[in-house]
């Protein structure tokens, strides 16, 4: 079969990532997509950057706004970041245009998924991203394909790395918070801006895509109640040790007769919950379906290779031509927003 042309913009800890990956198992998977899949152009900021990856085969495209047009790319992958600008733009032009877009960026789509949903919709082609829920974890095919039958009842779970990182790394080896950050930093797990990880917006932004999938609701990221974790100190994840607790920044959303309640902030879960012994990078979700019962997802939440992985995941759905409606029914028949009390903000 022919090769799926890809072009990939943004080259850094994920961007790199899909290259290293592509280029190690390209074989597989072009059994398993049903043709190769070929990365044909890339871009990023900075051309001359050494990114400890062969960029030779590929062409560098200096202005994005271009690939949209062009015949020979068949689909585009986002790994910039950012709800707006650059992103933004492009997600808009290629899905108006026909190309079909795959991203990981969570922001972007918590702040304007129904309407990138609406253009991928009305040109009937494939919105994807399963790299921005939970990294590694394959939670958004869990959601849309494994539980939807399901009627769900309450979705939660630890879903960023790095906060999960530092709480768990201060909890077993006392370090402080700043040493922690600087660390997940370098690991690649934070954000551009790590204060979207450390003040619980990430984990939002997170919480709003596993909030729509899970009830059928419009994304509603203006009303989950956040609270991060730049607070946390020491002494209190020693006095909740004390207690039979362990701190862990917790998203969940439930979906009750008055509405939907969203919230993500530190919480104390009790050493024999499951979420207690999930440590460093890694990212849990909890999903309860009528039917299927309880579902419990874990993985590496953040890093290079988890998160190349869903991506790539996605381009082999892309290839396969398997992909449905991005927030797993149709735009129109998802059900307006109705905000329960989710507390303080
Ligand atoms: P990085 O900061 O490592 O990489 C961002 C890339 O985007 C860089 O290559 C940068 O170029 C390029 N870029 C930034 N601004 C522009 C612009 N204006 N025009 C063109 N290129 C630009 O980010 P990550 O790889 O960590 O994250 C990428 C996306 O994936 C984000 O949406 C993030 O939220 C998401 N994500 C990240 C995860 C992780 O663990 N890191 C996990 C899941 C999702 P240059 O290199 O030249 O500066
Ligand atoms: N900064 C994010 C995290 C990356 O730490 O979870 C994964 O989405």
């Amino acid at each position: 079969h022919a090769p799926l042309r890809v072009a990939l913009v943004g080259l850094g800890t994920v961007g790199g990532g899909v290259i290293r990956l592509l280029q190690t198992n390209g074989d597989l998977i072009a059994r398993r997509a049903g043709c190769p899949i070929q990365v044909v152009a890339i871009s990023a900021r900075d051309r001359n950057k050494d990114r400890g990856v062969d960029l030779s085969p590929y062409e560098w495209v200096d202005d994005m706004t271009t690939l949209a047009a062009r015949d020979d790319i068949d689909v585009v992958v986002e790994l910039i970041g950012g709800a707006d600008g650059p992103a933004l733009t492009l997600a808009r032009q290629c899905l108006a245009a026909g190309k079909p877009f795959v991203t990981a960026n969570k922001a972007m789509l918590a702040h304007h998924g129904l309407d990138l949903a609406a253009l991928a919709e009305k040109a009937g082609i494939a919105l994807k991203y399963e790299a921005a829920v939970a990294g590694g974890i394959p939670v958004i095919k869990g959601m849309r394909e494994g539980a939807a039958a399901n009627e769900i009842s309450r979705v939660y779970g630890i879903l960023n790395g790095t906060c999960n990182y530092i709480l768990t790394t201060m909890e077993k080896e006392g370090r402080g918070f700043d040493e922690v950050l600087k660390e997940a930093q370098e690991l690649g797990y934070a954000e551009a801006d790590p204060s979207f990880d450390i003040d619980g917006v990430d984990a939002a932004h997170k919480l709003t895509i596993l909030a729509s999938l899970a009830f059928g609701t419009e994304l509603d990221f203006d009303h989950v109640a956040v609270t991060g974790i730049r607070h946390v100190i020491a002494a209190d994840i020693a006095e909740a040790a004390v207690l039979g607790y362990r701190i862990r920044l917790v998203g969940m959303a439930e979906n009750g007769p008055d509405g939907l309640f969203q919230r993500v902030h530190p919480m104390l879960v009790p050493t024999d919950h499951p979420l207690a012994h999930v440590d460093g990078s890694l990212n849990a979700v909890v999903v309860e379906g009528n039917f299927v019962g309880r579902l419990f997802f874990e993985g590496r939440g953040a890093g290079e290779g988890p998160t190349a992985s869903a991506v790539v995941a996605d381009l082999i759905d892309v290839a396969r031509d398997e992909y449905g409606d991005a927030f797993a029914m149709p735009v129109a028949a998802l059900a307006p927003q109705k905000t329960a009390d989710a507390g303080h903000r």
